[in-house]
C-alpha cells in the first residue's frame, strides 16, 4: 500500500468517514554538495519516492489532531500555541511560520515511508505536507519556494536545528526523473536528469547519531568563523586559489572546513556537468571525491558510514557513493548501472555485515516529484 493508500485508510479507521484532504510530500536524498547549503553554496539532491501522506478533514474550531501509528496523538490549539515536545513541534512550527491567523483547524492521519533520523529528511516531509496541508485547507496559494523558506524557518526558530534550506526545497520543488542543481544563494534551480541506465541506490547504515545537532551547529559556526577570517560574506564566495594564502590566524580547523566547502562546490557543478552529458563514471568518481573530503576535511562521516561506503565501492558495478545528509551515521547513496543492481544488493549487504555488527537496509529510489495535493 501506498503511504497515501495507508493514510486513508487509516483515517476511515479513525474517524469512520474519507478524508476530504490528502497531501504528500517526500523525502530525499542529496547526491553531492554536502553541507554547502549554510555557506550560500550548490547541492544535487532529488526528491524520492519515499513520502509522508496526510489524510485529513477541517474543524470547525481552531484545533489540529493528528494521529500516527506507532507515536503519541498530537492535539494543540492555533489560538494559542505553545512549544512543547516531540513530532508535534513539526505541525506547531509551520503553522506559526506561516503566520496563525485564519488557519483553520483540522483532523487527520500521518503515514510515511521515510525512515526517521536516517539523513533521508524526514522532518523536511513532514513540514512540507503540513504546510501544503494548511494551505489547502485554508484556500490559500502554494507557492513551493515560499513554503520551503517558511518550513525553513519552522525548524530554525520554532524546532531549534539551524538547518539549510536543501531538505526543505527539493521536497518542495522535486522534478520526476531529475535532480536539481541548487544554488542556495538565490535559489536557482536547474533540473537535472538521472542519466539512462543508472540507478539511485540508498544505503542504511542502520546507526542514527543523536550528537548530529550540535556538531551541525558547530561546522555552520566554523563555516562562518573561516568566512570572516578570509574577509567575505560566505564561503561561497572564496575561490580554489585563495586557499593557498590564508589568513595568518586561521585555524587550522577552519581551513580545513572551507577546504570542503570551496571543492564540494566545483564538484557539485562538475557532477551536474556530467550527469546532462551521461558521464556516469565521472560522477561516481565526484562521489568518492566528496566521500574522502566529508571524512577527512569536514570530518562528519563515521566508522559505519566509512564502511558502508567501502563496501559499495569495492563492487565493480558500482559507479561511486558517498555518506549522505547531515553524517554521523544515517544513509550512504551509491549510483550502480542498472543491470547490477540485484547482485549490488546482495554484495554491499554481505561485505557492511561482515565488517560492522549493524544490520544495513537498501532502498532503490526514483527520482520523484515534490509535494503534491492528491485529493483536495
Ligand atoms: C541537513 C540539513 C541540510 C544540509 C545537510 C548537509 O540535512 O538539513 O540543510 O545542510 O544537512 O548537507
Amino acid at each position: 500500500m501506498s503511504p497515501e493508500e495507508q493514510a486513508t485508510a487509516a483515517f476511515r479507521a479513525q474517524f469512520g468517514d474519507d478524508p476530504t484532504v490528502l497531501v504528500q510530500a517526500p523525502g530525499r536524498v542529496n547526491l553531492i554538495g554536502e553541507h554547502t547549503d549554510y555557506n550560500d553554496g550548490f547541492v544535487l539532491p532529488m526528491a524520492i519516492d519515499r513520502r509522508t501522506a496526510i489524510a485529513a478533514r477541517p474543524r470547525s474550531d481552531t484545533t489540529v489532531m493528528a494521529y500516527s501509528q506507532g507515536y503519541p496523538e498530537i492535539q494543540f490549539d492555533l489560538a494559542t500555541l505553545e512549544r512543547g515536545q516531540g513530532w508535534g513541534e513539526y505541525l506547531k512550527g509551520v503553522a506559526w511560520a506561516m503566520g496563525i491567523d485564519g488557519l483553520p483547524g483540522w483532523e487527520g492521519v500521518i503515514t510515511s515511508t521515510i525512515p526517521i533520523g536516517a539523513s533521508l529528511s524526514s522532518s523536511a516531509a513532514l513540514e512540507l505536507a503540513t504546510a501544503l496541508l494548511f494551505t489547502t485547507l485554508g484556500g490559500l496559494s502554494w507557492n513551493p519556494v515560499e513554503a520551503a523558506r517558511l518550513s525553513q524557518r519552522a525548524e530554525m526558530d520554532w524546532v531549534g536545528m539551524n538547518s539549510g534550506i536543501m531538505d526543505q526545497l527539493i521536497s518542495a520543488c522535486g522534478q520526476a526523473g531529475h535532480a536539481i542543481l541548487i544554488d542556495c544563494r538565490d535559489l536557482t534551480q536547474t533540473p537535472t536528469p538521472l542519466p539512462d541506465g543508472l540507478s539511485v541506490v540508498v544505503l542504511d547504515t542502520g546507526t542514527r547519531r543523536r550528537l548530529t545537532e550540535s556538531s551541525y551547529n558547530q561546522r555552520r559556526e566554523e563555516c562562518a568563523e573561516a568566512a570572516r577570517a578570509f574577509g567575505v560574506g560566505s564561503l561561497r564566495d572564496l575561490t580554489i586559489a585563495d586557499l593557498s594564502t590564508p589568513p595568518a590566524a586561521m585555524p587550522p580547523t577552519a581551513l580545513k572546513r572551507a577546504r570542503h566547502i570551496v571543492e564540494e562546490n566545483e564538484r557539485t557543478l562538475a557532477a551536474a556537468t556530467a550527469m546532462r552529458e551521461g558521464d556516469t563514471a565521472m560522477l561516481g568518481r565526484l562521489m568518492n571525491e566528496s566521500h574522502v573530503s566529508l571524512r577527512d576535511l569536514y570530518e562528519v562521516s563515521s566508522p559505519a558510514l566509512d564502511a558502508m561506503v567501502e563496501a559499495a565501492q569495492a563492487f565493480a558495478g558500482c559507479r561511486g557513493a558517498r555518506m549522505t545528509g547531515a553524517g554521523f551515521g544515517g544513509c550512504a547513496v551509491a549510483v550502480v548501472d542498472t543491470t547490477d543492481v540485484e547482485a549490488f544488493i546482495k554484495d554491499v549487504g554481505a561485505r557492511y555485515r561482515e565488517a560492522t555488527d549493524h544490520e544495513p537496509a537498501v532502498y532503490v529510489c526514483e527520482a520523484a516529484p515534490g509535494a503534491s495535493v492528491i485529493v483536495g
